[in-house]
């Protein structure tokens, strides 16, 4: 048995039934794999901000992406299994995670208050950005169940920028 013809039996272990077709397999196995590291780099960004937060409104910032980073947390175990139900693999690694994700790290030694909701704000429009691409393939292979799924987790990620954009505004201030 050569190289390639073993590689190929071992992957045909993995393969789960599903009768949504090769392709649907590839190219949603890839989009949500990719989605997957995205999660994991925003994941561990909303940590580094929540650990790393300072200033008047630390108790409010650092509750805020404390809920946050498990928000986001909650959707990884759903997308990797989600690839292995449409009989593909997914993340192995950190290392894997480093490879694919798109959202940056950010190891700066000291990031504002302000500029840490900024970036978050940005990272989950992108991320949500990227979920409607994904929808939109499904939607190419028919298959709905990944759809409905990202359809609550960009509803999520929406609401998670939409809280990040009004707790970085600048106050009102009445009476002057
Ligand atoms: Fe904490």
């Amino acid at each position: 048995m050569d190289h390639e013809e073993a590689r190929t039996r071992r992957e045909a272990r993995l393969r789960t039934p599903n009768d949504l077709g090769e392709n649907a397999m590839k190219d949603l196995s890839g989009a949500l794999t990719t989605l997957l590291a995205d999660s994991y780099a925003l994941y561990l960004k909303t940590k580094n901000f929540h650990w790393h937060m300072s200033g008047p409104h630390f108790r409010d910032y650092h509750l805020l992406l404390d809920e946050q980073a498990d928000q986001v947390f909650t959707i990884t175990d759903p997308i990797a299994e989600r690839v292995r139900k449409l009989g593909g693999t997914t993340l192995r690694s950190i290392g894997h995670i480093a490879r694919l994700q798109r959202l940056k790290d950010n190891d700066a030694d000291y990031v504002t208050p302000l500029d840490m909701l900024a970036e978050l704000r940005e990272d989950n429009k992108e991320l949500a950005r990227s979920m409607r691409e994904t929808h939109s393939l499904c939607d190419e292979h028919g298959d709905v169940a990944t759809a409905s799924l990202l359809e609550v987790w960009i509803d999520e990620a929406e609401r998670r920028a939409w809280f990040l954009f009004e707790a970085s505004r600048p106050g009102d201030s009445p009476g002057r």
